[in-house]
């Protein structure tokens, strides 16, 4: 297996992304959840193209309407996809949006590939292998927290999860320079792993939105766990919280 034919393969798919115009859109469960014809015609291209390369590979892709997590994905090799992540940003123009595709192997991360089209950014990430944005070795910052600026998700399919994920937001802002949110977990993850931020985090996830970037993130250097310092999970959903090689103890705003 050569994670060289899985970014051939994500590049294609970016393609189609910047192609698409006025997409058909269909609302799934949860506040703004959408679903695009786009993300369903990426992750079929990306489900029939990569079973090509890996036929024993079990999938698991958001978009595939059954999106959970069974025990054959956990022997064996299994891809991950979220053909669109940040589709929101996507529907509105608002970028970015990348496409997100993680391999695990024997329920692992092994390799990861996430793309952002718009700006041709590639990052990958083979486990012990470190990780790389367009072919080119990165590393997360050295800075402390107050140095850096910090990122977070509203998680916000999950209206239970508002308050206190606005709450850690507002104790965050002292300990940082400023605040972001950019709509796309995955780029989240990958923008603190290229040393741009120091910290994300984010109180809800789906294993499509961060199987990939974790260990983009991780491979950088950073830490990535769930927000009370535990591995994130590999067989369904967790909070995230992504550390920058500076920022070395979990703030006080999450305890
Ligand atoms: C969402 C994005 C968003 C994050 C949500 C995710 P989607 O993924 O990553 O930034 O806040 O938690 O669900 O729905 O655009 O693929
Ligand atoms: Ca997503
Ligand atoms: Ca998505």
């Amino acid at each position: 297996m050569n994670i060289d034919s899985i970014i051939k393969i994500v590049k294609e798919a970016g393609d189609i992304m910047l192609s698409a115009r006025r997409p058909k859109v269909m609302e799934k469960s949860g506040h703004a959840n959408f679903c695009t014809e786009t993300d369903e015609k990426v992750q079929a291209f990306l489900i029939s193209r990569l079973g090509e390369i890996l036929p024993e590979a079990a999938f698991l892709g958001e978009e595939d309407g059954q999106a959970v997590f069974s025990s054959k994905m956990a022997s064996g090799y299994c891809f991950v996809i979220d053909p669109i992540d940040g589709t929101s940003n996507f529907l509105f123009e608002y970028r970015p949006s990348v496409i997100s595709v993680g391999l695990l192997k024997e329920g692992a991360p092994y390799m990861a590939v996430v793309y952002n089209p718009y700006d041709d950014m590639l990052f990958s990430a083979i486990d012990g292998q470190g990780a790389y944005m367009n072919g080119d070795r990165i590393m997360s910052l050295d800075s402390p927290l107050a140095e850096s600026l910090a990122l977070f998700g509203t998680s916000p399919y999950y209206e239970e999860l508002r308050d206190r994920s606005f709450d850690i937001a507002k104790r965050l802002l002292p300990l940082c320079v400023d605040l972001r949110r950019s709509g796309t977990a995955a780029w989240d993850m990958c923008c603190v792993a290229l040393g741009r931020c120091g910290l994300y985090f984010e109180l809800k996830l789906q294993l499509w939105d961060y199987a990939a970037a974790a260990l983009i993130a991780r491979e950088a250097g950073c830490s990535v766990t769930d927000i009370d310092g535990n591995p994130l999970s590999y067989t369904g959903p967790s909070s995230a919280l992504c550390m920058a090689r500076g920022v070395k103890e979990i703030p006080e705003c999450f305890k």
